[in-house]
């Protein structure tokens, strides 16, 4: 008896070892996720595994979104997911003082005593309120060269969002990944689950045929063959937007948007006039340049959109490159006869937008600011914004792409690398092939 005893304590020693043996602590430093572009909608795509059992969601990238947000209407099945129930530390760390009923089955999106947050379609503008739920999910670790085991986070905060809120967005999309300065963004989710850096980076693909990444953590990020594009960034510090930006809010929320410090622009590296009282917010947060990944096209106030295209004209056409009619969303567009081609696009006049000093600048060359809308006719990828709009420098999908952009949310400020044409690569050249 005493013996057959000690045989099972000492077999279930051996099983807990053996247990323990089998799921190994991986602890990662940094996650990778592919980013697509969509050809129809030019948003930027990504997918990950979610719930119980697992299945891959495909979401809009949202740079300055709040939170991950997905449709629970329909098709949402996990057996690992719960509600977060009204008071909570989750209701909390979101920042949710609402509590809310549902009067019908329970299901995904409908429990009682549960708070709710406002997910955003921030590309139609429209938001609704949803349960906040916790559950699985799953994404690839990195060394920064390749993809590493996968790692889970088993109580990932999300909102659950409406069939409704998904129309807008790339087909197959069933919600939006929010990147975007909060305690439940992507970012810092990720980053106090694993106790890594609170850093991320975005690079953006332009083609719509192989994929960017996003990397959370900090770098190495390596792309083919063999550049650490996380070396020699230029910085400057990010602001926030003391009022929020979000299609809903309440009173006293601050923008999850990420707003950098552009102080005036140069075309050719001659100076623009503009109204510099635009580029600061005013009391109700209003004005500031904000970087976006739901604008395909960077978007100005239109006094600000007048001055540099007036000036990026008369470059032109002092280097003989004929104006032709513009292209709709685009307002100046030329012929491409007489442009010559450089390893970073067409050689037209650049764009700084100028920084906390005159030595720091972001360049825009040919590669992010000509689209290419038919075989003889190229378009600046600008776009008139109106007389008020509430943020009055968008800076849009197309001029991110093939750019690495690094936001350290700890020192709050942003690495960006300019054109990654410069060092013979691109963003669709991470290595995705596992090594694990
Ligand atoms: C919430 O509580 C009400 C009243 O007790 C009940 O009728 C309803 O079915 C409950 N809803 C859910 C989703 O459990
Ligand atoms: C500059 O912009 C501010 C904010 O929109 C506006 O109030 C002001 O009138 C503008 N100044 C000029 C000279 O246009
Ligand atoms: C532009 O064209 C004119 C007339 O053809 C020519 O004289 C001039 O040299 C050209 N300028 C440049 C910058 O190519
Ligand atoms: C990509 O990574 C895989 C796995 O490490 C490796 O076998 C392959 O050679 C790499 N591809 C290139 C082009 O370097």
């Amino acid at each position: 008896m005493a013996s057959s005893l000690q045989f099972l304590v000492f077999s279930l020693l051996l099983i807990s070892i053996s247990l323990s043996h089998a799921q190994p602590s991986f602890r990662p430093d940094a996650l990778v996720l592919p980013v697509s572009k969509d050809a129809s909608t030019l948003q930027y795509l990504t997918h990950f595994n979610q719930r119980t059992p697992l299945v891959s969601v495909s979401l809009v990238v949202d740079l300055g979104g709040q939170f991950l947000w997905v449709d629970c209407d329909q098709g949402y099945i996990s057996s690992s997911y719960s509600p977060a129930r009204c008071r909570s530390t989750q209701c909390s760390l979101a920042g949710s003082t609402s509590c809310g009923n549902c009067f019908s089955a329970p299901r995904p999106g409908c429990n009682n005593n549960t708070c709710g947050l406002s997910p955003d379609n921030s590309v139609t503008g429209t938001a609704t309120s949803g349960d906040l739920i916790q559950d699985v999910v799953s994404l690839q670790s990195t060394d920064g060269n390749n993809p590493g085991p996968i790692v889970t986070v088993p109580r990932f905060l999300l909102t659950c969002g409406s069939t409704f809120l998904l129309e807008g967005l790339a087909s197959g999309a069933k919600g939006m990944a929010g990147l975007g300065r909060t305690r439940i963004g992507l970012p810092s989710q990720f980053a106090a689950a694993f106790s890594f850096h609170r850093k991320f980076a975005i690079c953006l693909t332009s083609s719509t045929r192989a994929n960017g990444v996003i990397f959370f953590g900090d770098g190495p990020y390596v792309m083919l063959l063999n550049k650490d594009v996380s070396q020699s960034l230029i910085y400057t510090p990010l602001f926030i937007n003391p009022v929020s930006t979000a299609s809903a809010y309440s009173q006293g929320d601050a923008s999850a948007e990420y707003f950098i410090g552009v102080k005036s622009i140069k075309v050719n590296e001659k100076r623009v006039s503009l109204n510099a009282s635009l580029l600061s917010f005013d009391s109700e947060g209003v004005g500031g340049t904000k970087i976006s990944t739901v604008n395909p096209y960077t978007v100005m106030e239109t006094t600000i959109y007048n001055a540099v295209t007036e000036a990026f004209i008369k470059e032109v056409t002092s280097m003989n490159i004929t104006r032709v009619a513009a292209v709709a969303p685009f307002g100046v567009c030329v012929s491409v006869k007489n442009i010559g081609v450089t390893r970073v696009g067409y050689a037209v006049p650049s764009i700084d937008l100028v920084l906390q000093s005159e030595s720091v600048y972001w360049r825009i060359f040919g590669a992010n600011s000509m689209v290419q809308v038919s075989d003889d006719v190229l378009c600046l990828g600008f776009i008139d914004g109106g007389l008020s709009p509430r943020t009055s420098i968008v800076i849009g999908g197309y001029q991110l792409e093939d750019n690495l952009l690094q936001f350290d949310l700890a020192s709050s400020r942003l690495g960006f690398s300019s054109s990654l044409l410069f060092r013979q690569t691109t963003c669709s050249n991470f290595n995705f092939t596992s090594n694990a």
